[in-house]
């Protein structure tokens, strides 16, 4: 700052308006008027020292993450702090507040929705029905739940618009919905990827509405040709995500008369306990790879007999089961799905041959539950298809909802990409292990919330 005097110059700039400035006890100096002027601007109007000069150009030369961690520790800062902190939580309190005002809207509307509900289920609408659903122990099913998420999304947007509202009640029709979604920008596709249950179409891979899914064939011949090599290119991939771990999660699950659809070169096997299960059948479309099983198995267990290895196709087995009265308490699958013609057709041939009570456990890959994830599946989904038979960008738990199985266990890793999956048939009771820790611990039944 300058501390200084309005005169006229002296010896050497006589008659020149300056400002005197004060540089010591009985020191001044004249400058004139123009430089101080110019000086006024600049944040240094003494010239600093060298050493503080020196300091302030080390510290703009360093990385910003420096610079911040050395004004977190300046007096400066620490000065200031209290007001951080009050501007925080007055921030915190504000979201805080918005927040809980949106969970009483929606526990109110949900109280609304229960006395509805219980004097007649057929009047909820579809948003009333998912939500009930999905504050319930029931299950929404993959595609309720891809379709609750739309709704919830424009939920926000509702809320924002009608900010200063208080009883305006977010209940919209999926026409609404489907005329808002066709309306967002970054999306592939414009539709509500969901139907209703009314529009269901004839059951083949539709995997809905995503146009990167490359058609279903058949991938035996590819099988065929890869069988030798398929171990040796597969095993690198497999060890950099644990697969290991996931597979001893399905063969955990075994119990009974066993069946395992598209078992491959038997990459399983290694994680068979025999102990827990009664018969074991192989099932493969590609003779090549099951011959693998064949000699792996005998390898493993040489003595065990209860054991069959069949060549033929998944989507076969409802003919299979309609001939013979051959049944399984488990039908296992890894990694098959995503090689079948007709995934869809696959699962319901196998909920087919299942006993009362029996369950489908499934390891497979396929989309993700991120966006930039799958992005990439689609993008590579042609050579994929070419380089491995395989359809990595398939929605899993749009295939079991389309074979109108039941998810009793869901667990997603690897960015979602690989799903395990326990399924029932929709008449078949959960288990006591199945249920809730609420309703398992109070020995409670778990209600289902149906529409009609
Ligand atoms: C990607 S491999 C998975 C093999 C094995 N389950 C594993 O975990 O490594 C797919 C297997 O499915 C078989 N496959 C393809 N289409 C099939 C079908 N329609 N029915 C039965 N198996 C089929 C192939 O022959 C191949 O062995």
């Amino acid at each position: 700052m300058i501390v200084g005097r309005l005169g006229l110059g002296g010896r050497f700039l006589r008659g020149t308006p300056s400002v005197i400035h004060k540089i010591g006890r009985n020191q001044a100096c004249v400058v004139p008027f123009s430089i101080s002027v110019a000086e006024c601007y600049s944040n240094t109007p003494f010239p600093i020292n060298h050493k503080e000069a020196q300091e302030k150009k080390k510290l703009e030369e360093m990385p910003k993450w420096r610079q911040w961690g050395i004004y977190f520790q300046s007096q400066e800062f620490k000065k200031s702090m209290t007001v951080y902190y009050l501007l925080g939580f007055g921030a915190l309190s504000v979201c805080f507040y918005y927040y809980m005002r949106d969970r009483f809207y929606e526990d109110k509307q949900l109280k609304e929705i229960r006395l509805k509900y219980d004097e007649d289920p057929s009047k909820l609408s579809e948003y009333e029905y998912l939500m009930l659903k999905a504050f319930s122990t029931d299950k929404l099913k993959p595609k309720e739940r891809k379709k609750f998420i739309l709704y919830q999304m424009m939920r926000k947007e509702f809320r924002r618009k009608n900010f200063f509202d208080y009883n305006a009640v977010f209940n919209p029709s999926p026409a609404e919905l489907e005329d808002w979604y066709s309306k967002q920008a970054v999306r592939s596709t414009k539709r509500v990827p969901l139907n209703d249950d009314t529009e269901e179409e004839e059951t083949s891979t539709k995997n809905a509405d995503n146009a990167h899914i490359v058609p279903g064939s058949d991938t035996t011949e590819f099988f065929e040709k890869k069988a030798e090599q398929y171990d040796k290119e597969i095993k690198w991939e497999e060890r950099a995500v644990f697969m290991g771990r996931r597979r001893r999660w399905l063969m955990k699950n075994l119990r009974g008369d066993v069946l395992e659809v598209s078992c491959g070169t038997g990459r399983n096997i290694p994680y068979l306990d025999l102990d827990n299960i009664d018969s074991i059948t192989f099932l493969d479309s590609s003779s090549e790879m099951m011959n693998i099983t064949r000699s792996k198995f005998r390898k493993a267990f040489p003595k065990y007999q209860k054991a069959a290895f069949t060549v033929g196709r998944a989507e076969e087995l409802a003919d299979l089961a309609s001939r013979s009265s051959v049944k399984y308490d488990t039908i296992v699958e890894a990694f098959g799905l995503c090689a079948h013609q007709d995934p869809v057709k696959a699962l319901q041939s196998m909920a087919k041959l299942l006993k009362p009570g029996g369950r489908i456990v499934l390891l497979e890959h396929g989309r993700s539950t991120w966006d930039f994830i799958n992005n990439h599946l689609d993008f590579r989904a042609e050579k994929r298809m070419k380089t491995w038979a395989c359809r990595w960008n398939l929605d899993i738990g749009e295939l079991i909802d389309d074979a109108g199985l039941d998810i009793t266990y869901e667990k997603r890793v690897h960015l979602g990409t690989t799903w395990l999956l326990v399924c029932k048939r929709p008449e078949d009771p959960i288990s006591l292990e199945e249920k809730p820790f609420y309703n398992k611990l109070f020995g409670k039944d778990v209600p289902q919330i149906k529409k009609a």
